[in-house]
């Protein structure tokens, strides 16, 4: 299949963009016999099983958010198994006849699952791949003498480096594969931070590091790979109790560039189609060695109390996206709406938003359909107010900005928006109905500069997905992430004309109606006491 080629990152977003007449490209039909596989194995590893949770953490869901008053847990095989077991862990099996599949703590476009999970951990001494599928360790490398001083480096905590296969999304999403890739990076940004929050833990990214480093610093020079089924390298994060660490020393990386890797990782699938523009994405995109100022959020507390109908470990746990919503089910309270959109909002010390992500903050328009109290039509809620001024400049004169208090929301448009947005996000009825949909509008300007921003914003989109998520289930609602959109369409209608915001995700909550044909099998085999 050819396809036209991509000469930096803002090209590749024209390209990966859907239209009505035209979607991005991809190959016309659905090669099952060549999906790769959900799961990567590097062969020859010695395994390490991973304990699962014996007690419940007995949190609040709110713990999720704000820090645990309780001792952090000390890093060792059994919390590094409860991080993972609610973060990047399998939720659920789900079966169809006589088809199965998986699903995760972390949600993924397709569920097709391009994020890999790393972890440098002197706790354990040594450097593993986390395997879903049997959570298990894969020990890629032994720290043996590299131990005591990688230990004296990282202090209580370790790393986890998160890459991306995108050939597990381009199989079937084709030129919009990067942009989902960087979607679901973010999602498990969120889970990780979320997780490390219930264990009295914080996440922190390393945010100077460039891509080629993070590579080394996993020993992927020494990975034998199958061409095109490469990891990219994408973010690092400092994981644990204690003062976190935001940056690698050169002597981590030379300890870590001694070490014996093992491990091959196993053919993905039979005939790997590359799509080269997502490559192409991934190479303009990487980001070199380079200091970042700290980032810094407001102090902000939490003006609305919300009642919880699960407690933390169990929302994580349910959370699944609706594939169809029910009218009568989907009609929300006023005051629920708004403590939706508050937890949407970054704030020192609170998960997820704490994790140090240098990058602008993303802002909602909402399609509100059927929220009590609130007229239907399209609102913004504005995530920082000094962007208040360049989204009233760039957006279309007509919009009315009318405020509610000073919660952030306005209405621009009463109205009933349904069909239009329904039909923007590609023909989906859960963007139509449903309580609300929402675009992510994110300020795109600095990506003609620096073009690792592109990866970042998509990660921030993936983070206030995460939070929506949760925040839906915990309502009795169900959230779904939409990357099938119209690009253009939907800044058509808000009359963005040069680029100075997109819409880079979308999301779209309501009362879910269960598919009954489905059944529903727990995550791992009983015999593993689960
Ligand atoms: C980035 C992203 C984009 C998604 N796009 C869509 C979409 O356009 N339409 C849809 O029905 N579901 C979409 N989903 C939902 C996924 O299909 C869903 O997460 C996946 O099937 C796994 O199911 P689970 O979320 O219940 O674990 C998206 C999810 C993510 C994370």
């Amino acid at each position: 299949m050819s396809t036209a080629l991509a000469k930096d990152i803002l090209e590749y977003h024209f390209l990966s963009k859907h239209r009505p007449e035209k979607y991005a490209d991809s190959l016309p039909f659905l090669d099952w016999d060549n999906q790769p596989s959900p799961f990567q194995e590097y062969l020859g590893t010695t395994k390490l099983e991973l304990p699962f949770l014996q007690r419940s953490l007995g949190l609040g869901a709110e713990f999720l958010y704000q820090p645990v008053a309780q001792p952090a847990r000390p890093v060792d095989l059994e919390s590094v198994g409860a991080f993972l077991e609610l973060s990047l862990a399998l939720s659920a099996w789900k079966s169809y006849g006589d088809e199965s599949w998986a699903l995760r703590i972390n949600p993924s476009s397709g569920n097709l699952h391009p994020t890999e999970a790393h972890l440098v951990l002197p706790q354990l001494s040594g450097v593993f791949h986390y395997q879903p599928l049997h959570h298990q360790l894969e020990q890629r490398a032994a720290l043996g003498a590299a131990t005591v001083p990688l230990a004296a480096i990282l202090g209580q905590g370790f790393w986890v480096g998160l890459t991306s296969l995108a050939i597990r999304e381009s199989w079937k999403y084709g030129v919009r594969a990067f942009r989902y890739c960087q979607h679901d990076l973010g999602h498990a940004l969120g889970a990780l931070g979320f997780a490390a929050n219930l264990l009295g833990w914080k996440v922190k990214l390393v945010n100077g590091l460039g891509t080629e480093e993070l590579g080394q610093l996993l020993g992927f020079p020494k990975v034998r790979w199958t061409p095109g089924e490469e990891e990219e390298p994408e973010a690092l994060v400092w994981v644990g109790p204690g003062e976190p660490l935001t940056e690698v020393p050169t002597e981590a990386l030379e300890l870590l560039a001694g070490l014996d890797w093992t491990g091959t990782p196993a053919k993905l699938c039979e005939d790997n189609l590359p799509w080269q523009p997502n490559e192409e994405a991934a190479l303009y995109s990487r980001q070199s060695h380079r200091p970042y100022a700290p980032v810094l959020l407001p102090q902000r507390p939490w003006s609305k109390t919300r009642p919880q109908l699960y407690d933390a470990e169990t929302l994580v746990r349910r959370r699944r996206s609706g594939q169809a919503y029910q009218a009568a089910a989907s009609v929300m309270d006023q005051d629920r709406f708004f403590a939706l959109l508050e937890a949407t909002l970054p704030r020192q010390g609170y998960a997820p938003f704490d994790l140090g992500l240098p990058c602008p903050p993303v802002h909602l328009v909402l399609f509100v359909h059927r929220v009590t109290g609130l007229t239907p039509g399209v609102y913004l809620y504005c995530r920082a107010e000094e962007s208040l001024a360049q989204l009233k400049e760039v957006l279309d004169p007509r919009f009315l900005w009318s405020p509610f208090g000073d919660s952030g929301l306005f209405l621009l448009e009463p109205g009933d928006a349904r069909q239009m947005i329904g039909q923007a996000c590609c023909n989906q009825a859960i963007a139509a109905n449903s309580t609300f949909s929402l675009g992510m509008l994110a300020p795109f300007g600095g990506v003609g500069e620096d073009a690792s921003l592109y990866r970042r914003l998509f990660w921030a989109c993936g983070l206030v997905g995460q939070v929506l998520y949760l925040e839906a289930e915990a309502a009795g609602f169900r959230g779904t992430g939409i990357g099938c959109y119209h690009d253009d369409q939907i800044h058509d209608f808000l009359g963005i004309k040069h680029q100075e915001f997109q819409s880079l995700y979308h999301f779209t909550i309501g009362g879910a109606v269960e598919d009954q044909r489905l059944t529903h099998q727990p995550p791992y085999d009983a015999k593993r006491n689960r």
